[in-house]
């Protein structure tokens, strides 16, 4: 199997989990593109979405998905989205695609939190991926020297990137993440960062995790 192959077998997985006539969070990324395709085929049993990005918002109406502003709903039964590294404990690191602070407000709301990934992303220690920072500008030499002193790790902004909220962002190399909650809670206390991709203190509930025999359920 592929690891495309593996990404849509997850999301066809994660089918089961959405809750009839509620509203769903829907993550970004390639693996959450495809859940939106397998979504489509069932977009009548709910009521909408809310998108963690612009990008996602935009797939979700190109196939007929209403797509609510969070502020407009009262809640979210279950939200879906892929991750860049995930340990057994079903920590994360997200935001590759730079959606990170937007991915962890609907995961904050979301009742459950389901997570899609191939397994070339579970991993015994985070850290080979390079950990995102969303950063306001002006602050961004000022949290590249307070992580350097701090968390350590070699923090560099990415390159021609602006987040949908008008960013940047830090990915941050080198690290060893044996510590993820504290982690998480050391870089979002430095003044200028407005979240970081760690998935710690509010991590998964479920893994559905792309094998090329079939589709693991990991949980806690
Ligand atoms: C987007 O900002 C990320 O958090 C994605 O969820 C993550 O990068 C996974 O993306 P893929 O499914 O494309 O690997």
């Amino acid at each position: 199997m592929t690891q495309d192959e593996m990404k849509f077998a997850v999301a066809q997985a994660a089918l089961k989990y959405v809750v009839k006539n509620t509203i769903i969070g829907v993550g970004t990324g390639s693996t959450a593109n495809f859940f939106i395709d397998a979504l489509a085929k069932i977009k009548n049993d709910i009521k909408g979405a809310v998108a963690s990005s612009k990008v996602t918002s935009q797939r979700l109406e190109s196939h007929g998905i209403k797509v609510f502003d969070l502020n407009e709903v009262k809640a979210i039964s279950v939200y879906i989205d892929g991750a860049d590294e995930s340990d057994d404990s079903l920590n994360l690191i997200k935001g590759g695609g730079g959606a990170l602070t937007r991915e962890k407000i609907v995961a904050a709301v979301a009742d459950q939190f389901i997570c899609i990934a191939d397994e070339s992303k579970l991993v015994t220690i985070m850290g080979d991926f390079p950990l995102p920072v969303e950063v306001i500008p002006m602050a961004s030499n000022y949290v590249k020297q307070q992580i350097s002193q701090r968390i350590g790790g070699t923090p560099t902004v990415r390159e021609n990137f602006v987040t949908d909220n008008g960013n940047l962002i830090l990915d941050i190399k080198d690290l060893k993440i044996t510590n993820p909650k504290s982690m998480e809670t050391e870089l979002n206390s430095i003044t200028g960062v407005v979240t970081n991709g760690l998935f710690a203190n509010r991590g998964a509930d479920v893994l559905l995790l792309g094998t090329p025999n079939d589709v693991k359920v990991v949980t806690v």
